[in-house]
């Protein structure tokens, strides 16, 4: 097996931001597994399927036409690596990760990123669940005040239009459904090493993640 470090926890805790850098910097692979996610609702939301159809959402999400291509990522022939970001998105990607089904037709296709030298996996459930012999595992997390004025920080950048209000409304509900599912909810994986961001900077952040791999 190659080496793994998982990053796991809640919505916008800066966790994508966090691992890629540390991805970058051992000069491992990198899992957005919440992408494969997003990628999942997209594709089911263009398919107008209702979100809550299980069986024909994991039919869609075994065959995900998708590719990750450096920064970019494609379903069938298109770039959406910047669609896929919209609220809206995140929304039904939240709603489609609490069926069991889609989270297994998910399985394979997430551990098909581990390869040489290593990998980085970014979600809720790559310790717990997806990786669960990775050397090294952190639990990222955020207050939510900070949660809500990354990811207000991160839509503006995207030329998404945000609110506070409406953000911090979304947090509260993504974190309930994340926690409360039935399969993989979220939850620190044995022996994680927790790691609060709120008076972080990003670099900080990358730098006890990168010592934990160096212990
Ligand atoms: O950070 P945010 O929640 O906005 O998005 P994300 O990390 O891109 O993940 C999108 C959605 O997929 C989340 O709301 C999670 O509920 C779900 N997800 C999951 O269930 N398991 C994972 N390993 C990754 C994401």
């Amino acid at each position: 097996t190659n080496p793994t470090i998982t990053i796991d926890g809640p919505t916008a805790s800066g966790k994508g931001t966090v691992a890629q850098l540390v991805a970058k910097a051992l000069g491992f692979h990198y899992l957005d597994s919440g992408a494969l996610y997003r990628l999942t609702a997209l594709s089911a939301l263009r398919h107008q399927l209702a979100l809550d159809d299980e069986a024909a959402i994991a039919q869609l999400a075994l065959n995900l036409p998708c590719r990750f291509v450096g920064e970019q990522i494609f379903l069938e022939q298109e770039e959406v690596g910047n669609i896929i970001r919209a609220e809206e998105i995140g929304n039904a990607a939240s709603k489609i990760a609490v069926l069991p089904a889609v989270r297994a037709a998910l399985l394979q296709l997430q551990k098909n990123f581990s390869a040489p030298p290593g990998l980085v996996a970014d979600g809720r459930d790559m310790g717990t669940v997806i990786f669960p012999d990775a050397e090294v595992k952190i639990y990222l997390t955020a207050s939510v005040a900070a949660r809500a004025e990354r990811r207000f920080k991160q839509l503006i950048s995207k030329g998404f239009s945000a609110n506070i209000q409406d953000l911090l409304q979304d947090l509260t509900e993504r974190d309930a459904r994340d926690l409360n599912r039935s399969t993989a909810p979220l939850k620190p994986a044995e022996g994680a090493f927790m790691l609060d961001t709120s008076d972080l900077t990003i670099q900080q952040a990358v730098e006890l993640v990168l010592k934990q791999y160096e212990q």
